[in-house]
C-alpha cells in the first residue's frame, strides 16, 4: 500500500501522543497541574447548563450570538468583532493557520504558552522566543527581535508559566513601536486574576490601532474549562478571517448557555477571585518560609524555584505524587528545577504545604 503523503510540518512539528486508553494515568486526589479554578462555576451557570439538556438533539446557535451578546455587553463592545471558538486554544490555532506562513518569523516570550511554538511548527513558521528580566516579560526584548521576517508578536499577558505581566503602558508603547504590518495577539486567558491597577487586557487596543487580537477563555476564573469556551475580539476584517476557519457548530450549546449566565454572574466571579488570591498569597508566603523561591503571581498559579535544582525537584514531585499531589514540572521550558502550583481549595492548599514541609523538613 502506498504511504499517504503528509504535510512536512504537521509531520516535523510537537506532537500530543496518545497513548492507550487502558494506560491513561489514573486520577490524582489533588490535581494542582494545569491551571484550572479549584471551584465550579457559578450555580446560574450550572443550571444555564442543565436547562439545556431539554434541546441537545438541537445543533447550537451558529454564531454563539447570545455569548456574544452577554460579552460585547459586559465589556462594552461591539459583538460582530467577537468570535467564540472551543477555548481559546482553537482560536489562536486560527490566528496561526490564517496569518503564519512558512519563513514567518513569530516573536514570543521564552516563558510563554506552549502551544504558541507548535502553533508555529505546524504552519512553517519560525519561532522567536524572547528572554525575560527574572520572568517578567521585557517588550523591548521584543522590539529588539524584530526583523524583516517578523509577521506576529504573541503575549500571554498575565504569562503562563511565570504567572507576572506586563504593565499596559508597557503594552500600548509595544503596539505603538511594532511596526504596523505586525500583528500583536494578547493573549489574556488570566486577565480576570489580574487586578492590579497598571494591568489591562488591551481591548481597547483593538480598536485604537489596527492588527491586534486579544484572545480571552471561560477556562479559568469562570471553572468552565470541561465545557471549552473562548473567545477573541479583534478588527472586523481580522474577526472575519478567522470565521473563514471557524468549524459550523463549534461552541456547544450547554457551553453558549452556562457561558453567558457565568459571565453575568460577577459576584461568583469576584468571590472566586478573591478567593484564589488569598490561596495564592497563603502559598507563596508558606514556600518562601521554607526556603524556596516563589515568583510573584497575579494569576492562579506560581512557579516554584528548588534551590538545589533538577534533583531536588524531581524528589519534591515524587513526595507530591506520593501525597496524591499532582502539579506541573517545567521541563519542557528548560526550567528543570521549578515546578508550575496551581491553586487549590484551601483544603488542598493545605494538603500541599503539609507535604512539602514534610518534604523540606521546614
Ligand atoms: C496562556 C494561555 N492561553 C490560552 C490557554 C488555553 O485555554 P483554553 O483553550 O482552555 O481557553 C491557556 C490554557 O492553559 C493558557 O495558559
Amino acid at each position: 500500500m502506498s504511504k499517504i503523503k503528509t504535510n512536512k510540518y504537521v509531520k516535523d512539528s510537537p506532537s500530543q501522543p496518545q497513548p492507550p486508553a487502558k494506560t491513561v494515568t489514573p486520577a490524582f486526589k489533588i490535581n494542582l497541574a494545569l491551571n484550572e479554578s479549584p471551584y465550579p462555576p457559578s450555580p446560574k451557570a450550572l443550571e444555564a447548563y442543565h436547562e439545556t439538556s431539554k434541546v441537545l438533539n438541537r445543533y447550537p446557535n451558529y454564531t454563539s450570538a447570545e455569548l456574544r451578546l452577554v460579552l460585547g455587553e459586559k465589556y462594552g463592545l461591539d459583538d460582530t468583532k467577537i468570535m467564540c471558538a472551543a477555548g481559546s486554544e482553537q482560536i489562536l490555532s486560527y490566528i496561526a493557520r490564517a496569518y503564519i506562513a512558512e519563513g514567518d518569523e513569530v516573536i514570543h516570550p521564552r516563558y510563554g504558552f506552549m502551544v504558541y511554538r507548535f502553533n508555529i511548527a505546524m504552519q512553517g513558521g519560525i519561532s522567536v522566543p524572547v528572554e525575560h528580566d527574572d520572568f517578567i516579560v521585557n517588550v523591548d526584548y521584543i522590539l529588539k527581535a524584530v526583523t524583516d521576517k517578523t509577521r506576529m508578536v504573541i503575549l500571554d499577558n498575565p504569562g503562563n508559566p511565570t504567572g507576572t505581566y506586563v504593565p499596559y503602558s508597557d503594552v500600548k508603547r509595544l503596539r505603538e513601536q511594532l511596526p504596523d504590518h505586525i500583528l500583536l495577539v494578547l493573549d489574556a486567558a488570566y486577565a480576570e486574576f489580574a487586578t492590579e491597577s497598571d494591568y489591562d487586557a488591551g481591548m481597547e487596543l483593538v480598536d485604537s490601532h489596527k492588527n491586534v487580537i486579544v484572545t480571552r477563555t471561560l477556562s479559568k476564573l469562570y471553572g468552565l474549562s470541561s465545557l471549552r469556551v473562548g473567545w477573541a475580539y479583534s478588527t472586523e476584517e481580522i474577526i472575519n478571517t478567522l470565521l473563514h476557519l471557524k468549524g459550523g457548530f463549534n461552541v456547544s450549546k450547554p457551553a453558549q448557555s452556562a457561558g453567558a449566565a457565568a459571565i453575568l454572574d460577577q459576584e461568583y466571579a469576584d468571590m472566586s477571585r478573591d478567593k484564589c488570591r488569598a490561596g495564592i498569597d497563603y502559598l507563596t508566603v508558606e514556600l518562601r518560609t521554607m526556603g524556596l523561591k516563589v515568583t510573584s503571581s497575579v494569576c492562579n498559579f506560581i512557579m516554584l524555584h528548588f534551590p538545589k535544582g533538577r534533583d531536588q525537584m524531581k524528589a519534591a514531585d515524587a513526595h507530591l505524587k506520593e501525597n496524591g499531589i499532582l502539579v506541573g514540572p517545567l521541563g519542557a521550558y528548560n526550567l528543570e528545577s521549578t515546578l508550575r502550583i496551581t491553586v487549590g481549595t484551601d483544603a488542598e492548599n493545605k494538603a500541599f504545604i503539609d507535604a512539602m514541609k514534610d518534604f523540606t523538613g521546614n
